[in-house]
């Protein structure tokens, strides 16, 4: 494992890292070499999954997570301690003098990503756009009213693009606030008018737009990726997302991955 073993990457403050993982890159011969870092817990959670390729993204989730995190500690993989709280949101138990970092992680299929973050609030979602949704059935399951007429103004051809817009960008606030479903998928909405997407609130989600950041990519033609950051200062967090293998022989930690933004 070459994470956990060179000079840790540095993590600046208001900076976000985002690591993605393709599955086809990942051979069988790999994926088993993943097993060994997980801990027992993590070992029977995996060996529950009953699909191949739901226990495939757990697996390498765990992998990315733990080797990316060792980037920035002088940590090896497999002994990275996680806690979660009430709404089952992971955060750094073990070692405690690495509880500042913080992340989250996001699995659909083909892709898994990783986000860390120093001390701010931070969420990540990705989905597989290629996947069967009816955007008109599930929109008034999921969005708020601003959403859900949006989605039906739009024409057809761009209608799936708008809805997994909006569906990434709840879910990466949902994960970056840590509360799950808890939070009412009404309360708040995005627009996409401007450079950046701005939330909005209702009267009863107590929050503010402004400490909150956003953005959206496309890492491949058939994933959508959305980022949700609260930096510690409050100012735009500097984000950059490389594409990795974990657990890349000879890979150096300041130059692992190919830099795909900005
Ligand atoms: C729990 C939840 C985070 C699951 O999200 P998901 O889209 O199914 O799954 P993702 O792959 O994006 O994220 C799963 C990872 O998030 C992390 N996670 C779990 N609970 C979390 C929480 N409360 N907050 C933040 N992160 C959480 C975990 O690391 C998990 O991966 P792991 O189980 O392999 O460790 C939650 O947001 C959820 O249930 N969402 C569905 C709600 C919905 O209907 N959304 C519609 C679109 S708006």
């Amino acid at each position: 494992m070459t994470a956990g073993t060179d000079a840790p990457l540095r993590l600046e403050e208001d900076a976000v890292d985002v690591w993605l993982t393709s599955l086809a890159a990942v051979d069988d011969d790999r994926l088993m070499g993943y097993a060994p870092l997980l801990s027992e817990a993590e070992r029977i959670r995996w060996r529950r999954f009953l699909v191949r390729d739901a226990a495939d993204q757990y697996l390498v989730g765990r992998a990315l997570l733990r080797t990316t995190l060792s980037r920035y500690a002088p940590v090896p993989a497999k002994a990275w301690v996680f806690t979660t709280n009430a709404y089952g949101c992971p955060y750094v138990s073990e070692p405690a003098s690495f509880r500042a970092l913080r992340f989250n992680l996001s699995h659909t299929a083909g892709l898994v990503a990783c986000a860390v973050t120093s001390g701010g609030e931070v969420g990540i979602d990705v989905e597989n756009t290629a996947r069967q949704v009816d955007p008109l059935e599930l929109a008034p399951t999921v969005f708020a009213r601003p959403e859900i007429e949006q989605v039906a103004a739009t024409p057809q051809t761009d209608r799936r693009a708008l809805f997994f817009a909006y569906w990434t960008l709840k879910e990466a606030y949902i994960k970056a606030r840590g509360l799950g479903v808890s939070l009412a998928l009404d309360g708040f909405w995005f627009d996409l008018d401007g450079a950046v997407p701005r939330i909005h609130f209702a009267a009863g989600c107590p929050d503010w737009p402004e400490r909150w950041h956003f953005g959206r990519w496309q890492p491949t033609p058939s994933h959508a990726l959305a980022l949700a950051v609260a930096t510690p200062s409050q100012r735009a967090p500097r984000i950059r997302l490389r594409w990795v293998t974990p657990d890349e022989p000879g890979g150096d930690r300041a130059t692992a991955g190919q830099i795909i933004a900005p």
